[in-house]
């Protein structure tokens, strides 16, 4: 099947407003070709440019991609810091796409136990393209969603002790308030790749109704076809939300 025939046959009305990524299968694809893991790593930021390019192209206007989870710590030092290094030197290479493109990047998670460089060159990225409108691209780094959640309830409960807020009025809407993604809408689609069917501790408030796409496609060989396959997929699904099939058609 040709490119544009798989991308015609996305209905452009019917897209995911986001979409979240679980960007997995790096270290595997470089030991399917006898490198270390960190090989995989890199090649993995091609995928990034072909999802994130992808997005923007048909319009998606939230994007947000799993770099590092707060579990990630616990790899070998040495990969933890090529991880970190990587990130700096592709933020520094992509912010030229990312202001031509008009895209604003976002990131959640723990920032303050990033190295410094790694923090510096986010934020410096953050600001540069705060005022960008096309699309928002979140990274998820040193994020989980345990820690995002007990932040949340910390900063609630620390609400309610200093009296600006009473318990009785504490409704999901406030929960979401307090969330790292306050400002984006929750994801309609998740997909994962290399095949682990899990979601790792990511999102889990915000995934309460996303529709989950898992592929077998290890992570630096998802393409812009990966994505709009993803798409597909999700516009032949009938979503109910608790309602019957026939409500919901009707
Ligand atoms: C995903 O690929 C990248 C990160 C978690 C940073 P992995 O590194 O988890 O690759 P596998 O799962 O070991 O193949
Ligand atoms: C999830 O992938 C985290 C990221 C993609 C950053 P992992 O490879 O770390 O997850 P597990 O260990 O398979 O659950
Ligand atoms: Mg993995």
């Amino acid at each position: 099947m040709s490119k544009t025939t798989l991308k015609e046959k996305i209905d452009l009305q019917k897209l995911p407003v986001h979409i979240a990524t679980i960007m997995d299968g790096n270290g595997r694809w470089a030991k399917a070709k006898g490198k270390i893991r960190v090989f995989g790593h890199k090649n993995g930021v091609k995928a990034v440019r072909e999802i994130t390019e992808g997005c923007a192209e048909l319009g998606v206007p939230f994007l947000t991609l799993y770099a590092f989870s707060t579990e990630n710590w616990g790899r070998p030092k040495f990969e933890v810091n090529a991880l970190m290094s990587l990130l700096v030197e592709t933020i520094g290479k992509e912010l030229k796409t990312l202001n031509d493109n008009n895209i604003k990047l976002k990131a959640i998670g723990d920032l303050s136990k990033l190295p410094g460089r790694t923090r510096n060159a986010l934020l410096n990225a953050i600001d540069q393209t705060k005022d960008h409108t096309r699309m928002t691209l979140t990274l998820a780094l040193n994020y989980s969603s345990r820690w995002e959640l007990t932040r949340t309830m910390k900063s609630i409960a620390q609400k309610v002790k200093d009296g600006q807020l009473d318990p009785d009025q504490i409704n999901e809407h406030t929960i979401q308030q307090h969330l790292s993604t306050h400002d984006i809408p929750d994801p309609e689609l998740m997909i994962r790749t290399s095949g682990e069917l899990r979601i790792s501790n990511y999102l889990l408030w915000q995934l309460a109704y996303a529709e989950l796409y898992f592929t077998d496609i290890l992570w630096p060989d998802f393409t812009r076809e990966s994505l709009y396959h993803a798409i597909i997929d999700f516009q032949n699904r009938e979503r109910r939300f608790g309602k019957t099939g026939d409500q919901v058609i009707g």
